[in-house]
């Protein structure tokens, strides 16, 4: 099938396949030319678990290609919370959905899902496991901010940084850029929140040189893109375990203006925890123009664009059902 539930299913020409058509999505987000490609075509959003923008942006991909969302937030207002299966609801919302996102507290509960689902179903999270539209987004914001620089995704260095033991993130972007050259990732985290060591293992497998440390200084000083996460405080037994990491590697103008290389970029999921004792980039990077955390966004909706176009075959059509517009 045309599911999208990890980022192990792909290889490199499809992550290039992906990004040409991301690249191609581009007036549509800018709002120059409408497609009209999906019209009549239904997504079903099911979010189980908080989300603002992939929730969003994968609506907003879609009405761009001119289909329309229907979508249900949270286990209390979906019958799951009367005892329903995902089996059950599967079946049921594939009957009239053309495509289904999801989000789900359980790893491996979107796959569960789409087992049962008749049309195809992207993951947008399932714990602490993957995202992988998240990771092609972020791998994607890379490409574009090194190709600036005349750079390419082979020979990057960059620092992940932060909850690296449930950020499902950076799983699927460490799975990702096995498929690239010479990469140099330095892994920042408490030892307690470390990179679960298989992904560890399938860099190096690749010749990746991975550094394994706890010193932010050090590991921002020599990288392309810094690359910060949030505690992912809902996957802790408790708040107060959760607290105890709050705010460990906080990243401001004055320790980037210290030790980061001129024009560093400068990345994050989002969101990012603005508790002011939490907050692991300082609003007053803000006005830092390799603050690239909203540009990754903006991204967001080019490659989930992208991904509904490729899952439902339509790729040559998008530019045949469009027109300018001008308002
Ligand atoms: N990056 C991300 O997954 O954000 P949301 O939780 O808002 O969807």
């Amino acid at each position: 099938g045309s599911d999208i539930l990890s980022v192990e299913q792909f290889d490199r020409s499809d992550i290039e396949h992906i990004f040409q058509v991301a690249d191609a999505m581009a007036p549509y987000a800018l709002r120059r030319r409408v497609t009209r490609v999906l019209e009549g075509a239904i997504l079903g959003n099911m979010f189980f678990e908080p989300s603002t923008r992939t929730r969003i942006s994968f609506g907003c991909a879609f009405n761009l290609l001119g289909g329309e969302v229907r979508e249900t937030t949270g286990f209390e207002s979906s019958a799951i919370a009367k005892g329903e299966s995902l089996y059950d609801t599967a079946r049921v919302l594939s009957g009239f959905s053309d495509v289904i996102c999801m989000r789900h507290p359980q790893e491996g509960s979107v796959a569960e899902f789409a087992a049962a689902s008749r049309v195809p179903v992207l993951n947008g999270g399932d714990g602490a496991n993957e995202h992988p539209s998240q990771a092609l987004l972020d791998l994607y914001t890379i490409r574009k901010e090194l190709a600036s620089k005349d750079r390419g995704i082979d020979g990057l260095r960059i620092a992940l940084i932060g909850d690296l033991k449930y950020g499902r993130t950076v799983h699927s972007l460490c799975k990702l850029l096995r498929h690239f050259k010479n990469v140099q990732v330095t892994l920042v985290s408490p030892a307690e929140l470390a990179m679960p060591e298989n992904i560890v293992e399938e860099m190096r497998s690749v010749g990746h040189n991975v550094v394994v440390t706890e010193d932010l200084t050090q590991s921002i000083s020599n990288v392309d893109i810094a690359y910060s996460t949030r505690i992912q405080e809902e996957r802790f037994a408790s708040k107060e375990e959760a607290d105890m990491y709050r705010g460990r590697f906080r990243l401001n103008q004055s320790i980037y203006t210290q030790y980061c290389e001129p024009n560093t970029v400068i990345m994050h999921p989002l969101p990012r925890d603005s508790r002011a004792d939490a907050n692991e980039l300082d609003n007053d990077l803000n006005q830092n123009p390799n603050l690239a955390i909203f540009r990754q966004a903006d991204n967001g909706v080019l490659v989930r664009m992208a991904l509904f176009a490729l899952v439902l075959d339509v790729v040559d059509q998008v530019d045949k059902c469009a027109r300018d517009v001008n308002w």
